[in-house]
């Protein structure tokens, strides 16, 4: 089994940016322990991160190309603009999970809206970056279901 786990913009920045939001862990952090989770899963997972909306639509287009069996994506600000993400989801017919390490619902208006929930599976949010590896041991239950 292959899970792509992509991040938006910022998230690199994971560890200096607004850690009342989200937290201390840095995005090296991050990558380590999805990489090791998936590790101890038996489940082969590659870790990307870009700041850029036509790099990330990329990446979801190269999940297809490598044949992953899913997507954890954490799409950052572009959540809650881009259709471009939303169809490029909907292009490549993988199980995907939205996460977000925030409480989204809890904070302004304009992040009430995610354009790419309606192509996911499911979605995680205010758990944190903890919120990744129930995403990853979701899709392993979901494929092994399907
Ligand atoms: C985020 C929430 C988004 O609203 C925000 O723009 C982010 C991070 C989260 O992980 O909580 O960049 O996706």
């Amino acid at each position: 089994m292959k899970l792509y786990i992509l991040n938006g913009p910022n998230l690199n920045f994971l560890g200096i940016r607004e850690p009342d939001h989200y937290g201390r862990t840095t995005y090296a952090d991050l990558c380590k322990m999805i990489e090791e989770h998936c590790s101890a899963r038996d489940v082969e997972c590659v870790c990307l991160q870009s700041n850029h909306e036509g790099a990330l639509v990329d990446f979801i287009q190269d999940a297809y190309y490598q044949r992953a069996d899913g997507i954890v994506i954490n799409p950052g600000a572009y959540t809650h603009t881009s259709i471009a993400l939303l169809d490029a989801v909907k292009s490549v017919s993988i199980p995907t999970v939205e996460v977000h390490i925030s409480k989204v619902e809890e904070r302004e208006d304009f992040r009430q809206i995610s354009y790419i929930r309606a192509a996911c599976e499911k979605t995680i949010t205010g758990h944190g970056t903890a919120g990744y590896l129930e995403a990853v041991d979701f899709l392993i239950d979901f494929l092994k279901n399907k």
